[in-house]
């Protein structure tokens, strides 16, 4: 670069036009491996037992942060497929969860993630709409039920992830939901029973909500949605305070001379209650909600979590923002109240049976759960901030990661991202993580499907991966039987045997 060659000089000029060629490049350490101290110690046989088996030498290097410079003259090669491997896992390790969720872009070898770490923070999936998010998301949660790294509560809004959902191409195609994946381990809660019917979706459990299992909290957070006033949220309080937890609907019948004469003993505003009663009036178009709810459906989804059943809830035609974010924070709460509760008494106790399951929390369109004017506020910015506390992490879906508020975005540990172009969101992906400039032109620079950069707590270092197919091969590598199609007693007892050996 510093003596190009003199374009006078027209011998060199000949040799080089045309083949020679010259670049710049940036080398950036992530990594260093050394081989693990602990193998210098065993015993030679069994070492020699080890190395049978082509992933254990694999194993035997630890992977440490990178703390120095390479010295002069050192050797640059490109990645082997060993490389890889030694870094990324391989999905069957033992001593692991792993789960592979892609493959580099030119070469065969599975880039695994660790799932034990995964759930253990909260994690984000972003990337512009149509970029495959959503089949992001059912490959990770196929991976997690799978390999039993947590249990799932799935706020479906588009009804994509508990059965049949439909796939862009030139033929209509349909890919399978996780509850045919895994019939005898998921569980499809709607919101919307005939919608769900409709889907052919059978034995779904229908899910209520009572208006008095509503708080003025709930409220708050929909409150752009219904249009309320700071003025009409306060008087909400006043009137919970006066009607306790049955105020909605107290509200919504009282004439106007009662709300006259409320106001003058409670110092309420007339003009505030008004407001709100014909705003509220909006409630009663949602489907799901009931006066009251007597058997408490919400408590079945928790025994249901607890018996180690993932729920998928689906929304149906209930799927507006405003019907969307109520149900989903109302229920997410209560389900949080639980692990809490359950956490302390395990903290007290000790006893690993009161341990409670590792619980991983979907959620579509996070940033209008998590923005900075509401996550404050919200049951969703409490657990993205307590992070694994009390066991309840969040699975963050949104093409919008620049609406989440900074703070949260800092505890996603894990990020997976697709294709982005907007520069704030790009900068959104990138809050908290160290070194990010070379990264930030690999996001502008993926295709429109199907690649993704991984980054964070569950994979050693970041890594753009082509995305694993989520197609029949996938299904057969990580489904389990499904009961319902099976039917001749040969292939019944066929798949009793497989079902033993996958350890079901
Ligand atoms: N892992 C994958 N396997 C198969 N097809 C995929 C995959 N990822 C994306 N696609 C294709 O891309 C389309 C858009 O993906 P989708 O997840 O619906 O996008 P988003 O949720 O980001 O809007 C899908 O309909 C599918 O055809
Ligand atoms: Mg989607």
């Amino acid at each position: 670069m510093v003596n190009p060659p003199d374009p006078s000089n027209l011998f060199l000029t000949e040799v080089l036009a045309g083949t020679g060629t010259f670049g710049t490049i940036n080398l950036a350490p992530m990594l260093m491996f050394e081989s693990s101290p602990a193998l210098d110690l065993l015993p030679t046989e069994k070492k020699s037992k080890r190395k049978k088996t082509p992933s254990a030498l694999e194993s035997d290097f630890v992977l440490l942060p990178v703390k120095t410079v390479p010295s002069h003259f050192s050797q640059a090669f490109e990645a082997s497929e060993r490389d890889f491997r030694i870094v990324f896992g391989w999905e069957d390790d033992p001593h692991k969860r792993n789960f592979a969720i892609g493959q580099p872009i030119d070469m065969a070898v599975p880039i695994c993630i660790d799932l034990d770490r995964f759930v253990e923070r909260s994690n984000g999936i972003f990337g512009k709409s149509g970029t495959g998010k959503s089949f992001l998301a059912r490959l990770l949660l196929s991976g997690v039920i799978r390999k039993r790294a947590a249990v799932n509560l799935i706020f479906d809004m588009h009804s994509e992830y508990g059965w049949e959902a439909a796939a862009e191409g030139k033929q209509f195609q349909t890919v399978k939901g996780l509850r045919q994946l895994f019939p005898g381990q998921v569980k499809i809660y709607t919101l919307d029973p005939d919608s769900t019917v409709r889907r052919g979706v059978r034995d779904a459990q229908e899910l209520y909500i009572g208006l008095d299992q509503i708080e003025v909290e709930d409220l708050m957070l929909v409150k752009e949605e219904l249009n309320l006033s700071e003025a009409s949220l306060e008087n909400a309080i006043i009137l919970r305070n006066e009607f306790g937890k049955n105020w909605i609907s107290r509200l919504l019948s009282m004439t106007n001379g009662e709300i006259q004469e409320f106001c003058e003993t409670k110092m309420g505003s007339k003009s505030s209650i008004m407001a709100l009663q014909r705003k509220l009036t909006r409630l009663e178009e949602l489907k799901y909600l009931k006066q009251t709810c007597p058997e408490n459906p919400i408590k079945q989804l928790l025994d249901a979590l607890k018996s180690h059943k993932h729920v998928v809830i689906e929304f149906g035609s209930q799927s507006n923002m405003l019907s969307y974010m109520l149900a989903t924070n109302i229920i997410t709460r209560r389900i949080h109240h639980a692990y809490v509760r359950q956490a302390e008494k395990f903290l007290q106790t000790k006893n690993p049976s009161d341990r409670p399951i590792q619980l991983m929390i979907t959620i579509e369109e996070a940033h209008r759960f998590l923005n900075p004017m509401t996550a404050r506020q919200t049951i969703f910015g409490t657990i993205a901030r307590e992070m694994r506390k009390y066991f309840v992490t969040l699975l963050v879906v949104d093409q919008r990661p620049s609406g989440i508020d900074n703070e949260v975005m800092s505890q996603i540990g894990t990020r997976v991202t697709a294709l982005l172009n907007d520069d704030k969101d790009i900068d959104a992906i990138f809050t908290g993580v160290a070194g990010s400039t070379n990264l930030r032109s690999v996001l502008a620079k993926l295709d429109s499907k199907q690649q993704a950069l991984v980054l964070g707590h569950a994979v050693p270092m970041p890594v753009v991966m082509q995305t694993r197919r989520y197609d029949e091969e996938f299904y057969r590598a990580i489904g389990e039987i499904d009961w319902e199609e099976v039917s001749t007693p040969e292939v019944l007892k066929a798949a009793e045997v497989a079902r033993a050996d996958l350890g079901f």
